[in-house]
């Protein structure tokens, strides 16, 4: 027999069992092949096969992670939809973590559309069908009481970020209950892929109370709860519990609330952001990323955020989320909170929001002023007279022609970011904004339209897509363990997003960096977060001397445990 003693040949040949390794695990044998972090599959040596019980258990060639590589491409060539790519990735997540993420931050640009938007809300759409393996945790409101024990089953003790759902608005589908769990482990991906953040210190959440949605209910093989949500004062103390078992079991961890109905993400963010570490990504990161788009627009026009009147087409939890991170903003730049608000304007499903409505919420309250009300966007916009439009209502097409040319008639470089998705609830597509625009338009969109040749010119719509923020703010988070996660953090890290875009890029339409190189760009965000956390005295960790370097040390690469590629 001709096997190694050296169960490190090939890999790592000079130090002891690294720290979360096959060796270390103690794992062997179907069962390491059935740890999805730590199998390598036919990538483990001849002399790790001996030493861990794995003769006999795979096919006789000793494959590099590249050649498995080609055969993920190779299989994932033959599916037809991307739904099917999505079903596939995530049985190749199941079986071998460091495969899948090698896969898909190869080509980010390609994979992020397959395993988060859009291909995800399709799947969340589904979830109860095309389920296949359990990941993350279910909590349900029958667990009330309980919360502590179940966070024990998790095995992992280091989490450091949760995210979590209720189901109760995802993306612009509504409420899917629990089929709304495909979205806070796609955005756990998202931080792994887009940031280089460890998988294993991420845990998805579901807290499962019911749905409103009839069709799930009705659907034999829903796999939620069977019952219409209760009111939001029965939901406060099991949540209450959820995020103090979470505080006591996972020291240091930031919880992300993701995907919650807009009137509960602001109770819950209100709730808890000043006692600890959290976000709520549909209303800050959404922010973030849009004031991102803005310092770029900025750029270009010469002009500064904090003199912008904005007016905001729908004014949900993304609405409004953008418009108190650009209040935020304009603070950071010197302007009162008085004076910051009163260069926001908000429209909804009722018409303008202003100071003689009725039925506003206290978060819309903050933003109505007194004028006539109306129920015609142009009529606002010739009154209003905003230098940024942003459509963030689920209206597709409501910026019609009339819209754009009102826009670029009070404007030489109208900003319009028309947010809404999936595609077609877009307010406009990009062809049509530079079009009715004469080529003026500064756009920006919630989805990914394809490059638009007008009157001899190409331009290149920028996607402002949460991504570019919230896996940043996590890294910063993961890596400081911070005790607050603020605006001026998501601010920050919308202008590192903005610094990254060149002069070049900007003459072509782009507002945000190209998606090929994510991972860079918001490892660059993420160490300006990190010394503003420093600066702010955030951190329960010291301070290191060269924070880039100390980031970059602890960032994830996809490669097998053993191996020092
Ligand atoms: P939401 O349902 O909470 O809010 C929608 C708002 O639009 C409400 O204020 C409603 O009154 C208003 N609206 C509805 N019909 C209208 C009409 N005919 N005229 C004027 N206003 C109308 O939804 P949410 O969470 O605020 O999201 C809105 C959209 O923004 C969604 O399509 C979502 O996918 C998108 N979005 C995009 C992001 C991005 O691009 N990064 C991030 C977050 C959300």
């Amino acid at each position: 027999m001709n096997v190694s003693p050296n169960p490190y040949e090939g890999k790592n040949k000079n130090s002891a069992p690294e720290e979360g390794s096959a060796f270390a695990a103690g794992l062997r044998g179907r069962a390491l092949l059935e740890a999805s972090a730590l199998n390598e599959g036919a990538a483990f040596t001849t002399a790790e096969r001996a030493a861990l019980g794995l003769e006999g258990l795979l096919p006789l060639s000793v494959e590099t992670i590249d050649q498995q590589h080609q055969r993920v491409f190779q299989q994932l060539g033959q599916k037809t939809t991307d739904l099917e790519r999505y079903i596939y990735l995530i049985q190749l997540l199941d079986s071998n973590e460091t495969l899948f993420y090698h896969v898909v931050m190869s080509d980010p640009a390609y994979f992020l559309p397959i395993i988060y938007d859009p291909t995800v809300g399709e799947a969340c759409l589904k979830f109860s069908h095309i389920y296949r393996r359990p990941r993350g945790l279910y909590i349900s409101l029958k667990d009330k009481g309980k919360i502590r024990q179940i966070l024990a089953n998790w095995s992992e003790k280091d989490v450091r970020v949760v995210c979590v759902t209720s189901g109760g608005r995802i993306l612009g589908l509504g409420d899917l209950g629990a089929n709304g769990m495909g979205i806070p482990i796609g955005k756990l991906q998202l931080y792994t892929a887009c940031a280089g953040v460890p998988p294993k210190g991420l845990l998805p959440v579901l807290l499962d109370f019911g749905t409103n949605n009839r069709e799930l209910l009705n659907d034999p093989l829903y796999l939620g709860l069977r019952q219409t949500r209760p009111a939001l004062d029965e939901v406060d103390p099991f949540v209450d519990e959820f995020v103090e078992a979470v505080q006591e079991h996972f020291a240091d961890c930031c919880i992300h609330f993701e995907g919650w109905k807009g009137t509960d993400a602001f109770h819950y963010l209100a709730r808890y952001r000043d006692e600890i570490c959290c976000f709520n990504d549909d209303i800050q990161g959404t922010g973030g990323v849009t004031v991102a788009g803005l310092v770029s627009a900025m750029r270009i026009t010469n002009q500064n955020l904090k003199d912008q009147r904005v007016l905001f087409f729908g004014a949900g939890s993304a609405g409004i989320g953008i418009a108190n991170m650009i209040v935020s903003a304009m603070k950071l730049d010197g302007l009162s909170d008085g004076q910051a608000r009163s260069r926001i304007w908000l429209f909804d499903s009722k018409g303008l929001v202003e100071d003689t409505r009725q039925d506003l919420n206290p978060e819309k309250k903050a933003y109505a002023h007194a004028h006539t009300p109306t129920h015609d966007l142009v009529t606002a916009i010739n009154a209003i007279k905003p230098t940024v439009l942003i459509g963030v209502s689920t209206v597709g097409k409501a910026f019609n022609q009339a819209v754009v040319e009102a826009m670029s008639e009070i404007n030489h470089r109208p900003i319009i970011f028309a947010l809404s998705n999936p595609t077609e609830r877009a307010e406009c597509t990009a062809e049509e904004a530079y079009r009715w625009s004469r080529g003026n338009a500064i756009y920006a969109a919630g989805v990914q339209f394809p490059a638009v040749h007008y009157d001899g010119d190409i331009f290149l719509p920028g996607q402002a897509n949460n991504f570019y923020i919230y896996p940043a703010i996590g890294l910063a988070a993961y890596v400081t363990r911070t005790r607050r996660v603020t605006d001026e953090m998501f601010i920050e890290a919308a202008k590192a997003t903005a610094d990254q875009v060149t002069d070049e890029q900007r003459e072509k339409g782009l507002l945000f960096p190209p998606q090929s190189n994510v991972l860079e760009a918001e490892v660059r965000t993420a160490v300006r977060v990190v010394n503003l956390v420093f600066e702010r005295k955030l951190a329960r960790v010291d301070q290191p001397r060269d924070v880039n370097t100390w980031v970059r040390a602890m960032l994830y690469k996809p490669l097998y445990r053993n191996s020092y590629l």
